[in-house]
C-alpha cells in the first residue's frame, strides 16, 4: 500500500511583480479572495488532504504569512470582549491543533526547483505535496485530496494537469502521457513554445512527489529562464520512477494574473453566504446597463 502523505510544501518566496503596486510591501499570497488570503485556501486544501506538516519556503517581505498562521492573543481578547464569537472562531481555527508550520528562507531567487530543494531537511524521506497558491482550485474534495486518493490506489508520483489553449503552452510545464498506462507521463517540458509543445496538457500548481525528487533537483542545474526548474527535476525522476498526470475535478483560477484573480473573486463572492445573493443582484444590474 502507498505511504500516507503528511507534509506539504508551499513555495511562497516569489515577488508577485504582476500585482505591483499591491504586492510592494505585502506578499501576493496574502491577496484575499472575498475574506481569506490565497495562502489560507492553500493550507486548508493541504490539511483536507491529510497534511499535518506545512513547510513554507519564504523570502524577504513575507513576514505577514507567518503572522497570519500564528496566534494573536490581543486580537482574540478584543473579539472575546466584544462578543464577536464567529470572528473569533475564524481566526482561531486557521491552523488546527496537531498541524505544524515550518518556515524556511530561500536565500536567493533561484527558481521553483530550488525553492522545493530548500524544504528537503524538513520533508525527509517521504512523499509530499507541493502547492502553488497562485493556482486556486475550487473542488470538492479539493485537488490535493483527489491526488492523495489517486496515489493511494497505485503509488507513484502525481502531477495535476489541465488542458490549455495551444497558444498558452509557454506559460506552463507541458506533459506527454501514455494513455494506455493510466496517463503515466512520458515527457515533461518547461514552458515550450506552442510549436515545440508535446501536447496542450499543462501542469497546474499541485504535485505529489516521491522524495527521490530531491536528488534530481540537486543535480539538474539551471533550465528555462536560468532557473532551477521543478519541471526538469520531474523530467529526471520519470526516467526511473512512475509519475502520473491527473486531470482533477474542479475549476482552476490563475490568481497570478489579474483576470484570473478577478474571476476567482466573482466566483467565490457569488458562492459566499455573506455576499452571494446581493452580489448576484448587483452584477445583474451592472451588466444590464
Ligand atoms: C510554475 C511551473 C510550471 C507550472 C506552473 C503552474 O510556473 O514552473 O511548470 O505549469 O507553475 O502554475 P510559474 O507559474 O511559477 O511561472
Amino acid at each position: 500500500m502507498a505511504q500516507k502523505v503528511s507534509a506539504a510544501v508551499f513555495p511562497v518566496a516569489g515577488r508577485g511583480t504582476r500585482f505591483l503596486p499591491a504586492t510592494k510591501a505585502s506578499p501576493k499570497e496574502m491577496l484575499p479572495i472575498v475574506d481569506k488570503p490565497l495562502i489560507q485556501y492553500a493550507v486548508e486544501e493541504a490539511i483536507e488532504a491529510g497534511a499535518t506538516k506545512l513547510v513554507f519556503v519564504t523570502g524577504s517581505s513575507k513576514r505577514a504569512i507567518e503572522d497570519h498562521f500564528d496566534s494573536d492573543p490581543e486580537l482574540e481578547q478584543a473579539l472575546t470582549d466584544s462578543g464577536k464569537n464567529e470572528l473569533l472562531k475564524s481566526i482561531q481555527d486557521i491552523v488546527p491543533s496537531g498541524v505544524t508550520c515550518i518556515y524556511i528562507r530561500q536565500g536567493k531567487p533561484l527558481g521553483l526547483g530550488h525553492a522545493v530543494l530548500c524544504a528537503r531537511a524538513a520533508i525527509g524521506d517521504a512523499p509530499f505535496f507541493i502547492h502553488l497558491a497562485d493556482d486556486l482550485i475550487a473542488g470538492s474534495p479539493g485537488c490535493l485530496a483527489q491526488m492523495a486518493s489517486e496515489f493511494s490506489n497505485h503509488g507513484g508520483s502525481v502531477v495535476a494537469v489541465e488542458t490549455v489553449p495551444r497558444e498558452h503552452t509557454s506559460s506552463y510545464g507541458i506533459v506527454a502521457v501514455d494513455e494506455g498506462n493510466r496517463d503515466r507521463i512520458t515527457q515533461i517540458v518547461e514552458k515550450p513554445a506552442p510549436e515545440n509543445a508535446p501536447s496542450n496538457s499543462a501542469v497546474v500548481g499541485r504535485y505529489l512527489l516521491a522524495p527521490e525528487i530531491f536528488d534530481k533537483l540537486e543535480n539538474i542545474g539551471k533550465g528555462a529562464g536560468g532557473e532551477i526548474q521543478l519541471t526538469d527535476g520531474i523530467a529526471a525522476l520519470l526516467e526511473e520512477a512512475a509519475v502520473y498526470a491527473y486531470s482533477f475535478d474542479g475549476v482552476r483560477y490563475d490568481c497570478g494574473s489579474k483576470l484570473g484573480y478577478l474571476q476567482a473573486t466573482v466566483a467565490y463572492g457569488l458562492d459566499h453566504p455573506d455576499t452571494g445573493e446581493q452580489f448576484r443582484d448587483h452584477l445583474k444590474e451592472l451588466l444590464s446597463n
